[in-house]
């Protein structure tokens, strides 16, 4: 195609560094080897064989929180945000992104990612429209860890403003467990969500990927 089709990435994000998408890794499998031994987890099987949940979910490629999908300038929104000159004078720059809590669903396992105000600066404000809820602009700001056989990617946004609905709802959900990592609640219908007691700071570039 010429080049001139190709201009807009397939989605501009924060990447997190090499050194700590290690780390966000480990918390990840920590958390995932904890959750496969609580007693509360095995009676609210997310799936109806007994699998090892390392094994059920298959690693995403490089830890990211996107900001935008442009799907190379196809999606709704992406010509605006590619020339939006905040997105512009940031382009390149470090930024430190915390990490709040994991969730675990029948389909994805991520993190969510709680953003300063000027983090909310690169946001796109159609982020959150896919939820019937009205939640506040970055609130769909995540990093997905992993996705089950056939899932793509795109669902774990979708489970993480799920879950998030409910709690606006006012369904405070289930206590299930005091974990070292932090306190455990239980949504229904196979959906944890993790509340890390010491947010995990993740330095990493703004930037885009084109694939
Ligand atoms: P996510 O940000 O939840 O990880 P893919 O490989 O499927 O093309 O996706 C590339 C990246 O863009 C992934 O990080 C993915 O999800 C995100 N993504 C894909 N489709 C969408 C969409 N419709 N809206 C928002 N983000 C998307």
């Amino acid at each position: 195609a010429p080049l001139e089709e190709v201009d807009l990435p397939l989605f501009f994000g924060w990447f997190l560094l090499s050194s700590v998408q290690e780390k966000v890794r480990c918390t990840s499998m920590d958390f995932l080897k904890t959750l496969d031994t609580l007693e509360a987890f095995k009676n609210r099987r997310i799936s109806e064989n007994e699998v090892d949940l390392e094994q059920y979910f298959k690693p995403t490629g490089a830890l990211h929180c996107t900001t935008k999908f442009c799907n190379y300038g196809k999606a709704e929104g992406a010509k605006e945000y590619a020339e939006n000159p905040v997105r512009n004078s940031l382009y390149g720059s470090a930024f430190e992104l915390s990490l709040t809590a994991l969730f675990v669903t029948p389909r994805t396992v991520g993190a969510r990612v709680s953003l300063t105000d000027e983090q909310l600066k690169l946001w796109p404000a159609d982020a959150e429209q896919s939820s019937a809820a009205s939640l506040p602009p970055g609130s769909r700001a995540h990093i997905t860890l992993g996705c089950a056989e056939g899932v793509e990617p795109v669902q774990t946004g979708v489970d993480l403003l799920e879950i998030l609905a409910l709690q606006q709802d006012g369904q405070q959900g289930e206590p299930a467990e005091e974990m070292e990592l932090g306190s455990l609640t239980y949504y229904g219908e196979g959906r944890w969500l993790l509340n890390l007691r010491e947010p995990i700071g993740a330095p990493a570039c703004f930037s885009s990927f084109y694939g």
